[in-house]
């Protein structure tokens, strides 16, 4: 039987400017750069993203390869770092113009649709050191500055913008469970973050919505959504869980799609006295300015266990890795990071979308699967036969099928990632690849996935 997806079904991957491209030309340090030169320890095997998969210089042979796998949409990422000399004013950085430019406008000529973020964890280290970067208001004015200069430059050709990739992993990795520099465990600090990103997305989309010259685009903002599902049935339990979906998706769910923030969760936080700063016109422009399109990330649930302390405070649970995953059996990925594998979700996801949040329309923009010491796949004729993750794509993609036939509004799907590349701390550790990236020499070479995944983008669909 053949599983067949809407017309004009966004069949594509997503990767970001820090991570694929490389530091070369570019102005600014963001915080990865500045982490890597001070602490090189901390990463992976030692690797930083000086090179990263080298984009900046091989965009043109890469675009080839993506059109290759089939890929009609590819999302990255505008580095602030890159575009921008001057934050204060946002005064452009000619080599970057240029850069973009050509980038875009080599998508556009094989046929590929780019879909543009504005900021993939990348802030500049200056305005962290200066102004203690999302943690200041100012900050936020200055990210609508740059990102006005991104939709003047490129709003032309590109038709579907998105604020944010993950902003919940900027508070968590960043203020609560030290994963991103600079490390820091501070509820207080997370929570006023968490709100100045939803602030300052709502101000990149009110100043999108003021150019006239955009009116024919899109924009949106990513998530990465966890569905939080009790261990048990254990009422214990089952609060946690409700506690957890309201921290770890509605936080931001519900300023992006309904224009305010859950009362359930601000009442939690106030109780807590760790509730953010904000002013009347603040909750205005939020509420005035939600979104047109979700992007969703995902990769894993969460299985939540009543915590030890006490039930009844956020912040207390936060530090003690309240929403870790219970240890369930069956298949996960990530060697170190032992993630579930449950497609099912994607469903739930559709449905909850469909239901909750105005049936909007959504795509996924991030699930994919990352395997330690790929090479151990590599067959006689040098491609990695990755059948895992066909299977794993396979499985997801047939779930969001049964979503978008039961109505929900879901128009593509981006694997996480065109290419190997660079991932963070973690290096190149976990590879997610459609196209293998040699890292010594920069080869890039197709996996079987990506013959896969040309195929099911050519038929729009596949058999099960
Ligand atoms: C997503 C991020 O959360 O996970 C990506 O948006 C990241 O930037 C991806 O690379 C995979 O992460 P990791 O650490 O498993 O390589």
């Amino acid at each position: 039987m053949q599983l067949n997806f809407p017309d004009n079904f966004w069949w594509g991957a997503a990767t970001s400017g820090p991570q694929s491209e490389g530091r070369f030309h570019k102005s600014h340090a963001n915080v990865f750069d500045y982490w890597y030169d001070t602490t090189p320890t901390d990463f992976h095997d030692f690797v930083g993203p000086n090179t990263a998969s080298d984009f900046y210089h091989s965009f043109r042979a890469d675009i080839k390869l993506m059109k290759q796998v089939g890929l009609n949409t590819v999302r990255t990422s505008i580095q602030w770092t890159r575009l921008i000399d001057d934050f204060e004013t946002a005064s452009l950085n000619p080599d970057g113009v240029r850069f973009y430019n050509d980038v875009i406008d080599e998508f556009i000529a094989n046929g590929i649709t780019p879909i543009i973020n504005l900021h993939h964890f990348d802030l500049p280290v200056e305005l962290y050191q200066q102004y203690g970067g999302w943690e200041s208001k100012h900050v936020t004015d200055l990210y609508a500055k740059y990102a006005e200069q991104c939709f003047r430059l490129f709003g032309d050709r590109v038709k579907n913008w998105f604020t944010f990739n993950e902003p919940m992993v900027i508070v968590e990795g960043q203020y609560l469970h030290q994963f991103h520099y600079p490390k820091i465990v501070d509820g207080k600090k997370a929570v006023q973050v968490a709100y100045n990103l939803a602030l300052a997305s709502a101000k990149a989309i009110a100043k999108y919505r003021s150019l006239s010259k955009n009116n024919d685009g899109k924009i949106g903002t990513i998530l990465n959504l966890t569905p939080a599902y009790a261990a048990s049935d254990d009422p214990a339990d089952q609060k946690a869980a409700h506690i957890a979906e309201l921290w770890t998706n509605k936080l931001f769910l519900y300023p992006a799609i309904l224009g305010h923030f859950s009362e359930e969760l601000v009442e939690l936080l106030t109780k807590d006295q760790v509730i953010w700063q904000s002013t009347p016109e603040e909750t205005e422009l939020i509420k005035h300015n939600t979104i047109d399109q979700l992007g969703v990330n995902y990769y894993h649930p969460f299985r939540v266990q009543r915590p030890d302390i006490s039930p009844d405070s956020l912040m207390d649970w936060m530090p003690n890795k309240y929403f870790a995953n219970y240890d369930m059996p069956g298949r996960v990925m990530n060697v170190d990071k032992g993630w579930e594998i449950y497609p099912k979700a994607l469903y739930d996801i559709a449905l909850n979308i469909r239901d909750e949040y105005h049936n909007i329309p959504w795509f996924v923009s991030e699930n994919g699967m990352g395997v330690s010491r790929e090479e151990r796949y590599l067959n006689d004729q040098g491609m990695i036969d990755d059948q895992y993750r066909i299977k794993f794509m396979k499985e997801h993609l047939t779930w969001l099928h049964k979503g978008i036939t039961a109505g929900s509004n879901c128009f593509g799907y981006h694997v996480w990632t065109p290419i190997d590349c660079w991932s963070w701390a973690n290096a190149y550790r976990n590879r997610y690849g459609l196209i293998r990236n040699d890292i010594r020499t920069q080869t890039k070479t197709i996996k079987a996935s990506g013959h896969w995944l040309a195929e099911t983008s050519k038929q729009n669909g596949f058999d099960i």
